[in-house]
């Protein structure tokens, strides 16, 4: 394989970008992650003031992320003319409800372009310039999920549906190649090394319906788990709230424990919602499973073996999660997810010492009041996905 050259592929992609365009205006929706603000820096390179940059705040975001991202984006080196767009409502009330994880989806992008489209005419912009690279479009045509920014590729033609054209300068490159261009533009590493953060946001780990209540546990849960996984440098790493608990939809399945695990004792519940998987390359809807140890606390190579284990006993289950903190009552769950990858369409599950899972469990009790366990995936990808829909 050549290696990759960042600085030819930015010079070239700016010349690139500038003919696409000509002397039309341009939009980019900015999220402050990798692939959008590289994607407004070479179109800005490209076009200048021809470009809005806008942040849609679509109430999915982490806490103060919309005032974080606007002040480094706007900073030097980059210097981009953000404006931040107030959308909480629109997407809440859109979201309202729906429990399926691609009915979501489906209704975030629709919501997402219809904003966009909204400010795109406001602005008098033809074209919208996206963050689009090489794994979205391979994900979303093998079937594996419906990324949010893809539209071309799954049938939708973004002129008839939301009136404009869409111009994608990182579409043939995957994640750490964004990675390198952007340390070549010089952006601050709080960008360029940043942790991918989808774009339905933190939609797609609020499992099944939203609501106010259990959002804002999830954003304290984040807040909390992200300080607590960063020093490990996992490629990703971040909470998810399930419940409320228990459901009386919830079962149980008997848990064969082998002897070499050395385990008194397991039990493992069958979660009523179901999350994202992808076995044999196609995504699927699988059982989550909440596995309880009861205080037991196996090195990682023990418990990857008995998550193996469960899997070929029960081929639905596309997640095991491992209880690692709880409170008397009933309140939602939440489940850690810390995982190493290149390429992010296969990942490896994290070694977290107990010692920190157990510290992030009991903050995360302390702060969440509504929570009322806390559980590490241990699930790999595949058959997991790293989001859970
Ligand atoms: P999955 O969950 O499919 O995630 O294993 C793979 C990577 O993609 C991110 N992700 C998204 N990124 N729009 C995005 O821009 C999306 O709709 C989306 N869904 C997942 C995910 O965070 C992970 O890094």
């Amino acid at each position: 394989m050549p290696r990759f050259d960042a600085k030819t592929f930015l010079e070239k992609q700016i010349v690139a970008t500038r003919e696409a365009l000509g002397r039309e205006k341009a939009l980019i929706a900015v999220s402050g992650g990798v692939d959008s603000t590289v994607s407004a820096a070479i179109t800005h390179r490209a076009i200048g003031s021809n470009l809005s940059c806008i942040f849609i705040d679509d109430n999915f975001m982490r806490l103060g992320e919309p005032e974080m991202v606007k002040q480094l984006l706007s900073s030097p080196p980059l210097e981009l003319p953000v404006n931040v767009l107030d959308a909480r409502g629109r997407f809440m009330a859109a979201l309202k409800g729906l429990r399926d994880a691609e009915e979501k989806r489906r209704t975030f992008r629709d919501t997402f372009y219809k904003v966009l489209g909204d400010a795109a005419k406001l602005e008098k912009c033809k074209y919208l310039v996206q963050g689009t690279i090489k794994a979205d479009i391979e994900e979303t045509t093998a079937g594996v999920k419906t990324q949010h920014n893809i539209l071309e590729q799954i049938g939708i033609n973004p002129v008839e549906k939301y009136g404009y054209r869409i111009v994608e300068p990182l579409v043939a490159l995957y994640k750490w190649q964004v990675r390198e261009v952007a340390r070549i533009i010089g952006m601050p590493s709080e960008l360029s090394e940043r942790q991918p953060f989808p774009g339905p946001g933190l939609s797609v780990r609020v499992v099944g319906e939203v609501t106010p209540e259990k959002l804002d546990e999830e954003k304290m849960a984040t807040v909390i788990a992200e300080e607590y996984l960063a020093p490990l440098k996992p490629s990703q790493f971040f909470a998810a709230i399930f419940g409320p608990a228990p459901t009386h939809d919830d079962k149980s399945i008997a848990v064969e424990v082998s002897e070499n695990l050395s385990l008194s004792s397991a039990e493992a519940d069958i979660l009523f919602e179901k999350a994202t998987g992808v076995v044999g390359g196609k995504r699927t809807y699988g059982d989550v499973v909440l596995l309880d140890l009861g205080g037991a606390k196996p090195a990682h190579g023990k418990l990857q073996e008995m998550r193996k284990e469960l899997q070929g006993d029960h081929p639905n289950i596309t997640r095991v999660l491992v209880k690692v903190g709880t409170r008397q009552g009933a309140g939602y769950r939440v489940s850690l997810r810390a995982i190493k990858t290149r390429d992010f369409l296969t990942a490896e599950v994290v070694d977290v010492p107990w010692k920190t899972l157990e510290q992030v469990a009991e903050k995360i009790l302390e702060k969440c009041p509504k929570v009322s366990s806390v559980y590490y995936d241990v699930t790999p990808k595949p058959p997991a996905t790293i989001e859970f829909e």
